[in-house]
């Protein structure tokens, strides 16, 4: 069983920006620039991206209601995908997305489907927070006054994330799943964990004022990490990933309960599988990504670093070595005053590539 609106939701996020498999295909792949839509059509040019869209029904009003959305969740699209490609760069699976391996891993239960849900949730809940302080919005703005003991010291002056915000429309936009079905409430587990980390990550920022900067006075906001640092913390989390529930022997077809760290945070009440924490949950073991597959296109032809981890990344089966010369700038020297300038040096590089 699956929730529809859940899978379009993410169908969307994940695809939209880098393929747009699903749509048409006759779309131009860059849609984000809306401003550059003639004036006349402006009130309502975002109609017409959010209806391009695959949306349901609800995430379609909530696309249209407010300007700001459709641009945001390209925003956050490019961003997940962007932060995932750079934190498996150097994985054997480095978050090759393309139409039906990003389809086929999201219906399984994978670590790597466990990072994508918690990567798009994340992109999504710190696009929106910062569209708000940033102004791109109308429905919301920056962050309002915390409840801080010490609020006659601090004047909130500057604008914060806001998260409120941001929580709610996500939550709202991927809609609620029915919790019969494992896998639906790990998506579920693994999408808020995308959401919690981004709220850990808040810190408040305060800028001294007063006589010579005595900060008499201060402003101070609450700041959302950078996102890069989201994607590293969700990295580690995929790396300590926890399995969890029925999985299906492949094979033999034969299910089997289990919690392959047994010590780890308790199941919830009831025998619930789902455990109450902040970590990944995945339910099935991954493919190894070396070889072509519904999953990823295998490792041939990727490129390695010697000594590093061509190795790992070609499944032993080797690598091949090319040289090529490249001209770089070189030897730059500041010149008074104010230039660079440089010499044009020509190298000989090693380029490693998998053996097929
Ligand atoms: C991932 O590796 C494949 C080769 O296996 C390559 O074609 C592709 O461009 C890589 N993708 C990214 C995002 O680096």
């Amino acid at each position: 069983i699956t929730d529809r609106r859940f899978e379009v939701a993410f169908d969307y996020l994940m695809g939209v920006c880098l393929s747009l498999p699903r749509l048409t295909g006759n779309e131009p792949l860059s849609i984000l620039p809306l401003s550059s839509q003639p004036e006349e059509s402006v009130g309502r040019a975002h109609y017409k991206l959010c209806d391009r869209l695959k949306l349901e029904k609800k995430q379609r009003r909530m696309c249209r209601r407010d300007p700001g959305v459709a641009e945001t969740l390209m925003e956050a699209i490019s961003m997940s995908t962007q932060e995932c490609q750079y934190q498996f760069r150097f994985e054997r699976w480095n978050c090759t997305l393309e139409g039906r391996y990003r389809a086929n891993i999201l219906k399984r239960g994978f670590k790597e489907t466990a990072f994508l849900y918690a990567v798009s949730s994340a992109g999504l809940t710190h696009a929106m927070a910062k569209a708000c302080s940033a102004g791109r919005m109308e429905r919301c703005t920056c962050d309002e006054a915390p409840d801080l003991e010490n609020r006659k010291a601090w004047q909130w002056g500057g604008c914060g994330d806001n998260l409120k915000y941001s929580n709610k429309f996500v939550k709202d936009f991927l809609g609620k799943r029915s919790n019969k079905d494992l896998r639906a409430r790990v998506d579920m587990h693994n999408t808020n964990v995308g959401m919690k980390v981004i709220k850990a990550g808040v810190e408040t920022t305060c800028k001294c004022h007063g006589v010579s900067g005595s900060c008499t006075v201060q402003t101070c906001w609450r700041q959302l990490s950078p996102f890069h640092e989201i994607g590293k913390q969700l990295k580690q989390r995929y790396e300590t990933s926890l399995k969890v529930g029925s999985s299906t022997n492949e094979a033999t077809g034969e299910g089997e309960i289990s919690q392959s760290r047994p010590q780890q945070p308790p199941p919830g009440p009831s025998n619930d599988p789902i455990p109450r924490t902040m970590d990944l949950l995945h339910i099935d073991d991954s493919p190894s990504f070396c070889v072509p597959s519904k999953f990823s296109p295998g490792t041939s032809a990727r490129k390695c670093y010697k000594d590093k981890n061509c190795n790992v990344i070609c499944c032993d089966r080797g690598h091949n070595t090319q040289s090529r010369v490249v001209t770089r700038p070189c030897q730059c020297q500041v010149r008074w005053c104010c230039y660079v300038e440089c010499k044009q040096c020509t190298q000989k590089e090693e380029v490693y590539t998998c053996k097929g």
